[in-house]
């Protein structure tokens, strides 16, 4: 898909533009000024998330359309790949570390800046309402393994066995092999991140995932940390990355992207030109994946990725639609 016809399908589609003049030549002076308005009215509520986890984004539209907060919206869209055990990426039923414990990762983030986020959580089904929590009942930020479980057992959470027979017949296998070298996750899915406008213009963020496949016991990627998986800024815009938590975390990429966008990048050219920051510092490599999603204050959104086959999706008044991206390595 060319350029232009992405952005066409992605930001332009979600607000309702397409049958829009979008061209000036040739425009009544009416046509013209609709077409002005319309750029200038704020797509709101919507929802995007990364990749094709359609069901998240329609959990997040049904708070919104009946006038919910951002933030339940995202918590709420979250919560629907972490409670997917087919998804061996997110919650229950994630790949487990190399020692076979599944431990988790997630971050929320409000309108107001303030932030929550669980880090190598385990037996807990839904990190990102532990994360919600560590937000709005402690004066913390972060709160990791043993300490992140206490608290969430207090909270009321239960303790779930979160290691499904499939994940721990496949690490049962790879196992097998001697060589330490976990999964990169280049295949179609990976971490959740979604973002939120609701009726009132706010924005919210939040970001989930169980992390590298087989990864080193106490490694946590970039998910939880807020800045890199995840970026909120109410006045600007927010951002979430998927991918190799390593290397976003080296680049701060969330917060990047919405720095770009405050410098006035569109939320397109913002994931582009992180994803390229990203690729500056890793020449010669195509082994591994980045991808950025964004959203401004006016509701449009840009998604890039380091490798080919990334979309992601957007739920607005409109109704569902995906959008698959550029990749910085063409395929
Ligand atoms: N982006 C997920 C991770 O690296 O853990």
């Amino acid at each position: 898909m060319s350029r232009r016809n992405f952005l066409k399908n992605s930001s332009v589609a979600a607000a309702g533009l397409i049958s829009a003049p979008l061209i000036a030549s040739c425009k009544t002076e009416t046509e013209t000024n609709t077409a002005a308005s319309e750029k200038t009215n704020p797509i709101r509520p919507i929802a995007i998330c990364t990749w094709n986890f359609e069901n998240a984004t329609a959990k997040a539209w049904e708070v919104l359309k009946v006038g919910g907060s951002s933030l339940d919206a995202v918590q709420q869209g979250a919560m629907i790949e972490e409670a997917d055990v087919n998804n061996q990426t997110v919650g229950v039923g994630g790949r487990p570390d190399r020692d076979g414990n599944v431990t988790l990762d997630a971050c929320i983030m409000d309108k107001d800046g303030n932030c929550g986020a669980v880090l190598a959580i385990q037996n807990i089904a839904s990190p990102v309402s532990v994360a919600r929590k560590v937000m709005e009942d402690t004066p913390h930020v972060m709160l990791a393994g043993k300490g992140a479980e206490k608290f969430a057992y207090e909270k009321g959470f239960e303790k779930v066995d979160l290691l499904t027979e499939k994940s721990k017949q496949e690490w049962i296998e790879w196992k097998k092999t001697s060589e330490y070298k976990p999964i990169i996750n280049i295949e179609n899915h990976d971490t959740i991140g979604i973002l939120a406008i609701d009726k009132d213009g706010d924005i919210s963020g939040a970001c989930t995932t169980s992390g590298m496949g087989y990864k080193y016991a106490g490694r946590v990627g970039d998910s939880p940390i807020i800045g890199a998986g995840l970026f909120v800024d109410n006045e600007i815009g927010a951002a979430t990355a998927t991918g190799v938590g390593e290397e976003v975390v080296r680049t701060v990429g969330s917060f990047l992207i919405v720095e770009l966008m405050r410098q006035g990048k569109s939320p397109q050219e913002a994931c582009e030109e992180g994803v390229k920051r990203i690729m500056a510092k890793n020449e010669g490599r195509n082994d591994f994946q980045i991808g950025f999603i964004a959203i401004n204050k006016k509701g449009e959104t840009g998604g890039y990725c380091i490798q080919p086959g990334f979309t992601y999706r957007t739920y607005s008044e409109d109704g569902h639609v995906n959008n698959p991206t550029e990749s910085f390595i063409k395929a």
